[in-house]
C-alpha cells in the first residue's frame, strides 16, 4: 500500500479528448440544467434535486450508458454521476433531455475530491464503481482508484444499510479489490466472495465485448455496517 496522500495520486488523466458537435452542444447548453457545481462546500441535496430521496453516486460513468438507464428504472432515487471526462458529460446530458430523465445530475470533477469535500457523510445510498480504469502495468497500480484509503472515505459517505458495488473484467484489479473491500471494518460483503450481476444493472456493448474475449465480469457488492461511523 502506499502512503502518498489520497488526493495526490490521480487515477485518471485528463485528455483533450475530441468532442462530437452534438457532446459539444450539450455540454455547452445543458450544463446549467444538469451539471451541479461542487466547489462550495457540503452539497444540500434536498434542494440540488427539489425532493427528499435516497442518493446513489456513479463514479467514473464515462459515457453514461448505464447511468442513464438505471437512472430512468429508477425514477425514486436521485442520482449523481460524477465523470472527468468531457465528452462523456456532454453525451449523457443529451441523453438525460432526449429522455426526460430529471432525477439525475452530474458533477465535473475528481471523485475522490467531490466525497471528500462535497458530499456529508453517512448521506447516500449507494455507490456505483462500474469497470474503473484497471491500470494494468504494476508501475500504475498505485493509480487504481479503489485504495483501501479510497475505501474508507466512500465507506464514510453511505448511510447504514447502504451498499458499495463495484465491477470489473480485470481478473487482477477484481481479487485485490476483493481483499481491499474485505479489509475495511465499515464494510461487510453481500456474498461469499464474488457477487451476483444486480439485474437492474444492464450489460454494456464494452462487457458484452469483454465476455466475448473470454473475461469474466466480477461483481463486489458491500454492504455499510450498522455499527460502523
Ligand atoms: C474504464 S472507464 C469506465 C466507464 C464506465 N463506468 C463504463 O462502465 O463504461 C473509467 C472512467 O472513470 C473515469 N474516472 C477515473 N477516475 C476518476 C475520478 N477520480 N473521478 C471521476 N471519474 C474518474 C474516467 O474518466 C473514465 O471515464
Amino acid at each position: 500500500m502506499s502512503d502518498i496522500p489520497l488526493s495526490h495520486i490521480k487515477s485518471f488523466v485528463r485528455r483533450a479528448g475530441r468532442m462530437t458537435d452534438l457532446q459539444k452542444k450539450s455540454y455547452q447548453g445543458l450544463s446549467d440544467r444538469y451539471c451541479v457545481d461542487a466547489t462550495q462546500g457540503l452539497l444540500d441535496f434536498t434542494s440540488i434535486y427539489g425532493r427528499q430521496a435516497p442518493l446513489v453516486i456513479e463514479i467514473g460513468f464515462g459515457m453514461g450508458i448505464s447511468t442513464a438507464i438505471i437512472a430512468q428504472g429508477e425514477p425514486l432515487t436521485n442520482f449523481l454521476g460524477i465523470e472527468v471526462h468531457r465528452p462523456g458529460i456532454g453525451k449523457l446530458m443529451s441523453e438525460m433531455e432526449s429522455k426526460k430523465i430529471d432525477n439525475l445530475k452530474i458533477i465535473e470533477g475528481d471523485a475522490v475530491d467531490v466525497l471528500s469535500r462535497s458530499i456529508p457523510e453517512a448521506s447516500i445510498r449507494g455507490i456505483h464503481l462500474f469497470f474503473p480504469d484497471p491500470w494494468p502495468k504494476k508501475k500504475h497500480h498505485k493509480r487504481r482508484i479503489l485504495s483501501p484509503a479510497f475505501v474508507a472515505l466512500a465507506a464514510s459517505r453511505i448511510a447504514a444499510g447502504g451498499y458499495f458495488y463495484m465491477v470489473t473484467d480485470w481478473e487482477e484489479y477484481a481479487h485485490e479489490a476483493l481483499v481491499t473491500l474485505s479489509a475495511s471494518t465499515a464494510l461487510r460483503n453481500s456474498a461469499t466472495g464474488f457477487a451476483e450481476r444486480r439485474e437492474w444493472r444492464p450489460v454494456t456493448k464494452f462487457e458484452m465485448k469483454a465476455i466475448k474475449a473470454g473475461r469474466l465480469i466480477r461483481e463486489l457488492y458491500f454492504l455499510k455496517t450498522p455499527a460502523s461511523p
